[in-house]
């Protein structure tokens, strides 16, 4: 869908508006038909035949989502039988668009702490059906779209044997939240609070209600810290970094961001002009196209960092 394309919906809006404040483009809808778990399973099945990892292989499942196609059981399990993954534990992590991130450190951790070997994680958004096409201030910014990784767990020698600049695999990760400030982006109503019921529907509620400035502050923060955090604990500096692969949000937020993080643009990864905000879809789908375009090879470091509703946010130093 083109910037163009909202005149056509009844938008006041217009492509350099658009284009000015958030560097949007154009942004895919998902087609009638398509849903989180299509897009998701699609998205697993690229992974899962590039890592050469067969269903049955798969321990689990962890998939980062804000829009499940309903709200129970979750939108993991249906994955899990789509692909057949017949051993695998799978659940949904809830953390808006730090969704992959969180979902990654998930694994990672159970795959320390448990036997797993192989487990596939999934970032994956329908936000065409949960934004409200009448709010111009939030219908311009999302798309639709899945991305998914397979983290295979590592021989021992292989991950310990070369500490510090020698290291591969994941060398650090970092999450935090800020719940006092969840109001600023949310879905007021649909959950078990305020159940859908026709005031719901007469008030919109159950659309994404945002504070746009007060966003855009604490994204830029809270990003810039997390790449901090992330390369103090890999024992690492901005200048180690080949890649810096952030959250699509908007090409404002990723500039000032890297700025703070001392990353200059042509070390960053950016497609949200493509894209639009795909929420939990955006670091895989970039991640995926870095590799496609031959910008991550056997030896990049990469720093994926993300924020999202919560607040969350999270970030990764990723050695390939
Ligand atoms: N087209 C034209 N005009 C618009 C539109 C639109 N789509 N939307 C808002 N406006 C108008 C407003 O009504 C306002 O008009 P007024 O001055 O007459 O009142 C004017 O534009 C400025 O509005 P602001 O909200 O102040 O615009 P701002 O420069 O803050 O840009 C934006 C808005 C793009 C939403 C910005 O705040 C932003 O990017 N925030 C971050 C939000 C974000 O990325 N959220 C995603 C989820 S969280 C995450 O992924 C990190």
């Amino acid at each position: 869908m083109a910037n163009a394309d909202f005149a056509g919906i009844g938008i006041d809006t217009s492509h350099d508006w658009i284009v000015e404040r958030t560097g949007i483009h154009q942004r895919y809808i998902a087609k009638n038909g398509e849903s989180v778990r299509s897009m998701s399973t699609d998205a697993a099945r690229q992974a899962m035949q590039r890592a050469n990892v067969q269903p049955g292989e798969i321990d689990l499942i962890v998939l980062g989502t804000a829009t499940p196609d309903r709200l129970l059981p979750s939108a993991a399990v249906e994955v899990q039988a789509e692909l057949g993954a017949s051993r695998a534990a799978a659940f949904d992590v809830s953390a808006a668009c730090s969704g992959f991130l969180y979902g990654m450190q998930v694994a990672e951790g159970m795959m320390a702490a448990s036997g797993y070997a192989t487990t596939l994680v999934i970032g994956v958004e329908k936000l065409s059906a949960a934004v409200d096409w009448k709010d111009r201030t939030t219908c311009i910014l999302f798309g639709d779209g899945a991305g998914a990784a397979i983290l295979k767990r590592a021989r021992p020698s292989l991950a310990h044997a070369l500490p510090g600049v020698h290291a591969k695999g994941i060398l650090s990760s970092y999450m935090r939240s800020d719940g006092t400030l969840a109001d600023l982006l949310q879905r007021p109503s649909g959950g078990a609070a305020r159940p859908f019921c026709e005031d719901v529907l007469n008030d919109r509620s159950f659309f994404i209600t945002m504070n746009g400035r007060e966003v855009f502050k604490h994204a830029v923060r809270s990003m810039a810290d997390a790449a901090t955090r992330a390369l103090d604990d890999a024992r690492l500096t901005s200048a180690d970094v080949d890649l810096m692969i952030p959250h699509q949000a908007n090409i404002r937020i990723i500039e000032a961001t890297a700025k703070h993080a001392n990353i200059p643009m042509d070390k960053v990864f950016v497609n949200v002009d493509r894209f639009g905000n795909t929420s939990a879809a955006s670091v895989p789908i970039a991640l995926d196209e870095a590799i496609e375009q031959g910008r991550i090879k056997e030896g990049t470091t990469v720093l994926l960092v993300a924020f999202g509703a919560g607040f969350t946010w999270a970030s990764m130093v990723i050695r390939f």
